[in-house]
C-alpha cells in the first residue's frame, strides 16, 4: 500500500499487450500514440481481411515500421488470426518470421471477427505445434451464442471453453485477453503458470452505468462490454494484487468517431493517447502504485518469455485535458475521456 501521494513516478519503460493499431491512413494516424508510450505493443490481427499467415503478418510489421515517427525504436510484436482452417506447417513459418503468437476470435464475436473459429476443436492440430513452437494463444473469451445474455458471455466461456481448452492443452501459454468479470480473474488467479491476463484501463475504472450515464455514449461501448460494478472491483484488485499473472493490455481500438456515434456503434475504446495515465489513476484509486510497475513493464514479457525493457519513463502528477479529437485519417477519431481531464502526465 502507498502511503503519502507521490507527486511523481518513474517505471520501467512499459509494453502493451493488446493493441489495434488497424492499416494504411488509420495506422499512420495512432502508431505514434502507442509508440510515444509504449517500447513494444502485441499487434492484434483483425485487419480486413485478417492476417492469417506468417508472410502477411511480416508486410503488416513492416508497414507499422514505416508509419513509425523518426527516429522511434518501436517495436510491434506480430500475431496471426486462427481460423478454422490455419495450417499446421504455418505455425513454424509464423515462428521463422518473429510472429509470438495467434489471435482466437470466436467467430463474429467482436470487430472483424466473422473469419473467426466455429469450434476450437478444429484448431487443436494448429494449436498442438503452437504449443511444440512456443508460440502463445490471445484468447477473447467470449460464447457467441445469442441465446447467453451478452453480459454472462466471458463468464460462460470460462465454463465452456477455457477449462477443457486448459486441461487439453495444458503446456499452451494462453493469455485470457481484456477480461471483465470477476469469474475470469478468479479463473486465471487459480490457474497454473501457462495461463494468463491482459486488463484494459476501462475496465478497471469503469462499470456498465459509464455506457448510459445521461444518455446513450458510444465511447464507452466496447467487447467484452463494461459490467457491473462487482466485477470492476474485482478485476481491479487482479491487477493490484502483486499477481504476475495479470498483465498491461489496454485493448485500444480506433474507430472514426462517425462510425461510433451512429445507429450502429462500432466496439472498441480508443485509449492510446493516455493509456499509462488511466491505468495509474486506477491504481492509485486502489492504494496501489506501487503494483503499476510490475503490471506494466514486468509481469508481461515475463509470461512472453522477452526481455524487460532497459529504460524508464515518467509519470507527473499534473492535471491535463484531453483533445476532444485527433485526426484519424480523413476522419476524426474520440479518445476515451476526451476534453476531459486526467490527472497524471507521461513523460518518455
Ligand atoms: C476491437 C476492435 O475494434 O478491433 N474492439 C473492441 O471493442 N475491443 C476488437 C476486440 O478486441 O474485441
Ligand atoms: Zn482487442
Amino acid at each position: 500500500m502507498s502511503t503519502a501521494a507521490p507527486q511523481e513516478l518513474v517505471l520501467t519503460r512499459p509494453d502493451d499487450w493488446h493493441v489495434h493499431l488497424r492499416d494504411e491512413a488509420a495506422l499512420q494516424s495512432v502508431v505514434a500514440h502507442t509508440a510515444h508510450q509504449f517500447a513494444r505493443a502485441i499487434v492484434m490481427p483483425n485487419l480486413r481481411p485478417p492476417i492469417t499467415t506468417a508472410a502477411q503478418a511480416a508486410a503488416y510489421r513492416a508497414r507499422i515500421l514505416a508509419a513509425l515517427p523518426e527516429g522511434s525504436d518501436f517495436q510491434p510484436l506480430m500475431t496471426l488470426y486462427l481460423t478454422d482452417n490455419t495450417p499446421v506447417d504455418e505455425i513454424k513459418r509464423a515462428k521463422d518470421a518473429g510472429v509470438v503468437a495467434l489471435k482466437l476470435y470466436p467467430a463474429g464475436a467482436t470487430t472483424n471477427s466473422d473469419a473467426g473459429v466455429t469450434d476450437i476443436k478444429k484448431t487443436y492440430r494448429t494449436l498442438e505445434a503452437m504449443q511444440r513452437e512456443g508460440l502463445l494463444l490471445l484468447v477473447h473469451g467470449e460464447v457467441t451464442d445469442p441465446a447467453i445474455d451478452v453480459f454472462d458471455r466471458e463468464a460462460v466461456f470460462v465454463d465452456q471453453v477455457m477449462t477443457p481448452l486448459r486441461a487439453d492443452m495444458p503446456e499452451l501459454k494462453v493469455v485470457f485477453e481484456h477480461i471483465t468479470t470477476k469469474e475470469a480473474a478468479q479463473y486465471v488467479a487459480g490457474a497454473d503458470a501457462y495461463t494468463a491476463a491482459t486488463l484494459t484501463p476501462q475496465h478497471l475504472l469503469y462499470n456498465r452505468n459509464a455506457i448510459f450515464t445521461g444518455g446513450l455514449r458510444p465511447h464507452y461501448y466496447c467487447l467484452p462490454v463494461l459490467k457491473r460494478e462487482e466485477h470492476r472491483l474485482a478485476l481491479l484488485q487482479a491487477a493490484t494484487s502483486g499477481s504476475n499473472k495479470f498483465f498491461l493490455g489496454t485493448d485500444s481500438a480506433p474507430h472514426a468517431s462517425v462510425m461510433k456515434e451512429n445507429s450502429v456503434c462500432g466496439a472498441g475504446c480508443f485509449t492510446a493517447l493516455s493509456a499509462l495515465e488511466l491505468y495509474a489513476e486506477a491504481f492509485e484509486l486502489a492504494g496501489a502504485l506501487d503494483k503499476l510497475e510490475a503490471f506494466a513493464a514486468f509481469n508481461g514479457p515475463d509470461f512472453y518469455g522477452l526481455p524487460r525493457n532497459q529504460g524508464r519513463v515518467t509519470l507527473r502528477r499534473e492535471s491535463w485535458t484531453l483533445p476532444d479529437s485527433v485526426p484519424f485519417g480523413e476522419a476524426r477519431l474520440k479518445p476515451l475521456r476526451g476534453g476531459e481531464s486526467i490527472g497524471w502526465k507521461f513523460i518518455p
